[in-house]
């Protein structure tokens, strides 16, 4: 037993000042609890503990004995942490404030508790949760009281994955690579907190979708990329990346403290498959045995050190005097992994390379605390459950997916069938890979697909918090744990639900707030379809399970229990049927064709139809099929693999065009490139989105000629493949570093555009341009940058000028166009911006207009609201499927000003006009059948898709 003696020693400081004995005091109860401690924890059975009079003790002795002392320390928070009466982070002057009328998820009982109550907040903590009685309050002078009137509250959101701050918005090239290394695979040494920028502007636009606390990974070039750190987002009076950290360990600095009965946890980026191949011109196997030579590294520093603490923390004076702690700065904080005291966070996909991992941790003996995207653990629960320790939790994108071959077996069933099989389940953002200020969408999305509620919410607050080791303070609404809480402006569940306002540490982060008004119903849980054979089959498919749609069998298709239908004549969307009350309608479709719809009467009955497949809708909706546009969605099947993809086209600017194609009289065709029935084209049919608009894929100025073809076809020979061969022509004006500048960009064009005689009229580029000039054809810019449209605007004049015609001219991209909304309006200039929700990835687009609850409107209704014909885009294929859910957004956001003909314009008729689509017969383009709801219901299914030109009816 360790006598008092012992325990003083404790009271002296690493650098050998010594205390003073009433300080001493202090700290010999908890000394003696710590030592019990950790004397249990690591050296059981080593004996007595040291009991030399300090006092006597060399400056090296003394600091070796408080790094032993912090080697065998406990991970995690102080025994007493909960007595605690302020927050470590409270910030002077801050406001108590009394949250009333609450609705709160608490994280208790599994997430399945919800409480009515209010909450009290002061010294950076929640004080209470209850009724608060007014003699508590009389003894805050100067509280601040807010009712909340029933809205959702629940903790901050916490993101488990994100580069914010390192991967810093805007991008530039100083500030925004600086998480990862390319010095080598194996850096247990390199630490995030070293290229934390304060000054990415992602900082408040993720606090405004609720985000709180995030840890901050190093990059996944690496096998071992280096420390992660837990930061809170809010803005500090130190400004500095320090301050920002929550529970930082001690080796920040390297200032052990006398007293170390435990530690605050560690964290630590891993990487495997694909990444460190690439970076580093590896192969799975080479990266593997780094891991183990780093490990067994670790492994022999760790018992050198432990060896060492045990005699030094026993008594060996002549060891302490005569040897300093054996200190290794490059491994020691690999040699915490193998002590178990880091929470160790592997960026890992394939069945593979989880297999691999697990391995590892067998060999080596150290717990891993998650598997970060990991799109194929849901088909190898068991190999996660092998992993050392405890098996590992899974950090997932919702529906991000197949991006490269690790993520090809991706499935937005994941979450669910992890869950289901006791395995911890994480949405995270990987910020800025997608806006963690939408990392509560992710979420979202995990419960549509079956993710069960309590688990949803709980996979963004309180699991990742317990998955970093911070859930004694963040994660939950709980008397004592820090004051990081956010109020809702509906469930939080329920498509774009935005905070109205958000706490950190007590403080409120979010200045006169704009919030919208919504339906009740977003108040209660959202209803969801049930998904139950499409996630068993995610997994008797081995996550490639069949997306060809089926044909009706029977020619005659009658829908039933029909709630609204939509259809589109002369490039507007009408309401050609709402049922009023319950009385709801009827559709029927012969060869593909609607032949009758309206009330039940008003149609043949059933039975007079013959042998007609009938489809219950549940009062369910009818709508004209969207349409995307921005992704080179059709042009590839894997977008990082070169292999599955119709590839880049030369850019005039960068290469000598072959002249084999034109030179650069070229203009690349897009219908020539495309590939039928891929699986982000299959998904997104089955999403409702019927066609798509896709330029050739081009990096410089150049793209070529874009073509509309149809998601639902499975070969350029079935009928109404390609629907129209050549829509626009399009370019790019952007910032491409030093050369071409945009000057140059703009002189070509105008070049093009003014002189198209220069061109051989013969010549593809002769002809086309030539044709934007005369305003026959629509030119398509993609560009962001307000500077750049203003020009393109004078642009437009010149030529119409000199041609006397109307050219028809779209920005694509657009995030800065709301600040011309009047000018743009006033020369006919369309937009259609990508991606639905801005993000300021560039410089060139920083100035956006971020919408709710930032700013009243967002730019899509800004240009809306000034007459600018507005569509909708996204950046990356595998978002194509929830375009429906991107404009029932926008329509939320608008609170009751957008129609719902408005809101589906966005997304087919708008955007069919802004790109050069022609639909001369209305009457022929797809029609999309969902159940229990309309196309933008979150709760909707897409059951169905009606194809006059097809002549057939898709069931899905
Ligand atoms: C937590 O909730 C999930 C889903 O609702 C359930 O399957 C699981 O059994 C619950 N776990 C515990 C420990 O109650
Ligand atoms: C070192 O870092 C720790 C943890 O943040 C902090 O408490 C301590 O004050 C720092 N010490 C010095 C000397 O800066
Ligand atoms: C937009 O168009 C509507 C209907 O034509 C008109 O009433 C309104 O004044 C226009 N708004 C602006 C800003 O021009």
């Amino acid at each position: 037993m360790p006598e008092k003696d012992g325990s003083r020693g404790l009271a002296l400081s690493n650098n050998g000042i010594r205390r003073t004995r009433k300080d001493n005091h202090r700290f010999q109860g908890l000394s003696l609890l710590v030592l019990l401690a950790l004397t249990y924890y690591t050296f059981q059975g080593f004996g007595s503990v040291f009991t030399h009079n300090e006092e006597e003790l060399s400056a090296q002795a003394v600091a070796s004995l408080a790094r032993c002392r912090s080697v065998v320390a406990k991970p995690g928070p102080p025994p007493d942490f909960h007595k605690r009466t302020q927050s470590d982070r409270f910030a002077a002057g801050t406001k108590p404030v009394l949250l009333k009328n609450a609705k709160i998820w608490t994280g208790n009982k599994n997430g399945t508790e919800v409480i009515d109550a209010d909450i009290l907040l002061d010294k950076g903590l929640i004080k209470g949760i209850g009724h608060v009685r007014s003699q508590t309050l009389a003894a805050y002078q100067d509280i601040e009281v807010v009712d909340v009137k029933g809205a959702w509250v629940t903790p901050g959101i916490v993101d488990l994955h994100s580069h914010l701050g390192d991967a810093s918005s805007p991008a530039t090239s100083g500030a925004s690579g600086d998480d990862n290394s390319i010095k080598g695979p194996i850096q247990p040494w390199l630490r995030s907190l070293d290229g934390l920028n304060t000054h990415d502007d992602a900082y408040q636009l993720s606090i405004s979708g609720g985000v709180t606390t995030a840890l901050v990974l190093p990059g996944s070039a690496n096998a071992i990329g280096g420390q992660a750190f837990t930061i809170k987002l809010r803005s500090t009076a130190e400004r500095s990346p320090t301050a920002m950290l929550l529970e930082p360990p001690f080796t920040i600095n390297n200032s052990f403290p006398e007293v170390a009965g435990s530690t605050p946890w560690r964290q630590m980026k891993h990487a495997c498959g694909e990444n460190p191949s690439r970076v580093y011109d590896q192969t799975r196997m080479d990266t593997i045995w780094q891991f183990r030579e780093a490990y067994n590294k670790a492994r022999e520093l760790r018992v050198k050190q432990d060896q060492f603490c045990a005699k030094a923390l026993n008594g060996d004076r002549e060891l302490l005097e005569s040897t300093p702690f054996p200190e290794d700065l490059q491994w020691e904080a690999l040699a915490d992994v193998v002590r178990g005291r880091v929470k160790v966070q592997v960026h890992c996909y394939e069945t593979v390379d989880l297999d691999d991992i697990v391995r590892l941790t067998n060999e080596f003996q150290f717990p891993i605390a998650a598997f970060h995207h990991a799109h194929e653990a849901y088909l190898v629960p068991d190999v996660l459950k092998s992993a050392y320790g405890h098996p590992p939790a899974v950090a997932m994108f919702a529906t991000n997916a197949r991006y490269k071959r690790e993520a090809y077996r991706g499935s937005e069933f994941a979450p669910r069938i992890l869950a289901q099989n006791g395995l911890k389940v994480v949405m995270k953002s990987d910020h800025p890979v997608l806006d963690s200020r939408y990392l509560v969408y992710e979420a979202q999305q995990a419960y549509l697909y079956g993710l069960p509620e309590n688990l949803a919410i709980a996979a963004v607050t309180s699991t990742p918090a317990s998955i970093m080791g911070m859930d004694h303070r963040v994660g939950y609404v709980k008397e004592g744990w820090d004051a990081d809480l956010v109020i809702w402006d509906s469930h939080p569940l329920a498509l774009g639900a935005t905070p109205k306002q958000v706490y950190i540490d007590g403080i409120p982060q979010l200045k006169d707030p704009h919030t919208v008004e919504k339906p009740r119903v977003f108040q209660e849980t959202p209803r969801v379809p049930n998904f139950d054979q499409e996630a068993t089959d995610a997994v008797k498919y081995e996550g490639l399970p069949p997306l060809e749609p089926k044909k009706a069998k029977s020619s005659v298709v009658v829908f039933t229990n029909v709630g609204s239908v939509y259809t589109r004549s002369n490039g507007v969307i009408e309401t050609s049927f709402r049922s009023v009350d319950s009385d709801l309608g009827i559709v029927v479709v012969e060869n593909g064709k609607v032949s009758c719809s309206g009330s039940t009467g008003s149609c043949p009955s059933i039975s007079s139809l013959g042998h007609a497949e009938v489809i219950d809708l549940k009062g369910g909706s009818i709508s004209p099929g969207l349409t995307t546009f921005g992704a080179p969605i059709g042009l590839e099947e894997i977008a990082q693999e070169d292999s599955t993809n119709d590839g880049v086209v030369f850019d005039a600017f960068e290469d000598k065009i072959p002249s084999i194609v034109g030179g650069d009289k070229a203009l690349i065709r897009a219908v020539d490139g495309l590939q039928f029935g891929g699986r982000d084209t299959l998904l997104a049919y089955r999403g409702g989105v019927t066609s798509a608009i896709v330029a050739p894929v081009h990096y410089g100025f150049t793209a070529g000629l874009a073509t509309s073809f149809s998601t639902g076809a499975l070969s350029r020979f079935s009928e109404g493949s390609v629907l129209q061969e050549v829509t626009a022509v399009h370019v790019s004006v952007r910032h491409q570093g030093a050369t071409p500048s945009v000057s140059s960009q703009i002189g070509a064009l105008r070049r093009l555009l003014l002189e198209p005689e220069h061109h051989a009229s013969e010549s593809e580029a002769g002809k086309w341009f030539g044709d934007v000039g005369k305003g026959k054809v629509t030119l398509v810019v993609d560009t962001d940058s307000a500077d750049i449209i203003a020009t393109l605007v004078l642009l437009k004049k010149e030529v119409e000028a000199k041609f006397h015609s109307r050219v028809k001219l779209t920005i694509a991209g657009g995030l800065e166009a709301y600040l011309l909304a009047k000018e743009l309006a006033a020369a006919d200039v369309g937009v259609v911006q990508i991606s639905s929700r801005p993000f300021p990835t560039t410089w060139e687009k920083r100035r956006i207009l971020p919408g709710l609850p930032l700013s009243k409107k967002s730019s899509v209704l800004e240009l809306l609201a000034h007459n600018v014909t507005v569509g909708i885009g996204i950046a990356e294929s595998w978002s194509a499927r929830s375009t429906r859910f991107d404009i029932g957004w926008i329509a939320l956001d608008a609170g009751g000003d957008l129609t719902m003909s408005d809101a589906l314009a966005l997304s087919s008729t708008n955007l069919e006009k802004l790109l050069g689509r022609e639909v001369k017969d209305y009457g022929m383009d797809d029609l999309v059948v969902t159940e229990g709801g309309d196309l933008l219901d979150f709760g909707s299914k897409v059951v169905a898709i009606v194809s006059p030109r097809r002549e057939l009816v898709d069931l899905l």
